[in-house]
């Protein structure tokens, strides 16, 4: 209802996430780990922290991971309810899917992004122009890979270019954040069971209809972290304090990092801050995990094996003087020894490297 704060909010999470893969062939990118918290997870305490406490994801590709991560999200202090898709019918099917559940004004998330902005901001910027679709966003330093959103000296949209080819950028260097903020009834809009895009339909036909329309920018911090390289970035921002915490990960603080319950080091082990190690995680005689590296739960590290930069999963076993830097390690995969793993590499779930490989991307 107007002039209610906005309490629910749809976050799109049936992706395929295809430029994470191989990553995403084990676990569906909404709830790969990020600082050894499932992805979503973060985006929920965003959303609490403003108010957002009533949550529907709309799922489809692997959305049995994404129920077994989160649940009902009780114990992240909101109520998550799951539509799914049982074809993926695009990020506006996805959003038509979860319509009915919603009412007044609702914002609406890609399940990809890392964002600490002042979504109660967002909230009285909407109220303040009359706006009834509000769209974060976002300057990046290279805009090709997003929906270009070209404003009105007075913040209304204007034109919605989605990935406009290389040369027809034009002037406005400001993307879509994949964040919106809009009146609940505008979603029935969107025709039912057949693929519709929200950014190459739903908007441009919003926009030719004369509704109201606005573009927010905001600065706070903002990432999409839907590519390897990001994905890894992401929390490297998160510890080095380039993006807000909302959620610190599992684990007690400790000269700057956070250790897990239960772990053994051998003599001589080390964690340089910043670093996050899981549960049960057993170092060996003077292994270094970090600074920059996160370990996830349950994992073994050799002898004199160092993890520099790299994030791996749960139940990674590193061999006694292998080097990992800057590097992505899915669960369950075991390092040989005197193994290196270079900056950029990415390990799918399951693999098994020998010892003395090198790997280099
Ligand atoms: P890529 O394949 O790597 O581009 O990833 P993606 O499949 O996640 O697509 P994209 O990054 O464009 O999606 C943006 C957001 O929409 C993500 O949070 C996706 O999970 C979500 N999404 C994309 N397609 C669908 C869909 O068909 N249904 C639902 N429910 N969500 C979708």
């Amino acid at each position: 209802m107007a002039g209610e704060r906005p309490v629910q909010a749809v976050i799109l999470a049936g992706g395929q996430g295809t430029r994470l893969r191989p990553l995403t062939l084990a676990r569906a990118k909404p709830v790969v780990p990020l600082l050894n918290r499932p992805f979503l997870a973060h985006q929920l305490a965003l959303l609490r922290g403003h108010g957002i406490t009533d949550v529907i994801l709309a799922c489809s590709y692997r959305v049995d991971d994404v129920r077994a991560a989160l649940g009902d999200a009780e114990h992240l202090g909101v109520r998550l309810r799951y539509v799914v898709e049982t074809e993926p019918l695009g990020t506006g099917g996805g959003v038509r899917n979860a319509a009915d559940l919603t009412a007044g004004t609702v914002f609406v998330l890609n399940g990809d992004i890392l964002t600490d902005v002042d979504l109660s901001a967002m909230v009285a910027f909407h109220g303040s122009r009359g706006s009834r679709a509000t769209i974060f966003l976002t300057r990046v330093p290279d805009t090709r890979p997003y929906g270009l959103v070209e404003l009105e000296a007075d913040g209304r949209v204007r034109r919605f270019r989605e990935k406009p080819a290389a040369g027809e950028a034009g002037a406005a260097d400001t993307v879509n954040a994949g964040a919106y903020l809009l009146d609940a009834a505008l979603l029935k809009r969107i025709p039912r069971g057949r693929v519709v895009s929200i950014e190459r339909e739903f908007f441009p036909a919003l926009i030719a209809d004369g509704v109201p329309c606005y573009g927010w920018c905001a600065s706070g911090y903002w990432r999409d972290i839907g590519s390897p390289a990001a994905y890894r970035a992401a929390q490297l921002d998160l510890l080095e304090g380039r993006a807000r915490m909302l959620l610190p990960p599992p684990g007690e603080r400790r000269d700057g990092s956070w250790i897990g319950p239960g772990g053994t080091a051998a003599g001589g082990a080390r964690v340089v801050a910043p670093a996050v190690v899981g549960a049960r995680v057993e170092l060996g005689a003077r292994a270094q995990v970090g600074p920059g590296a996160v370990v996830g739960d349950d994992a073994r590290i050799g002898p004199d094996a160092r993890v520099e930069g790299a994030v791996l999963w749960e139940r990674v076993e590193v061999g006694a003087g292998a080097v990992l830097l800057e590097c992505v390690v899915g669960a369950d995969v075991k390092i040989g020894a005197l193994a290196r793993v270079g900056a950029g590499v990415v390990l799918e779930s399951g693999a098994v490297i020998p010892e003395r490989t090198t790997l280099t991307r």
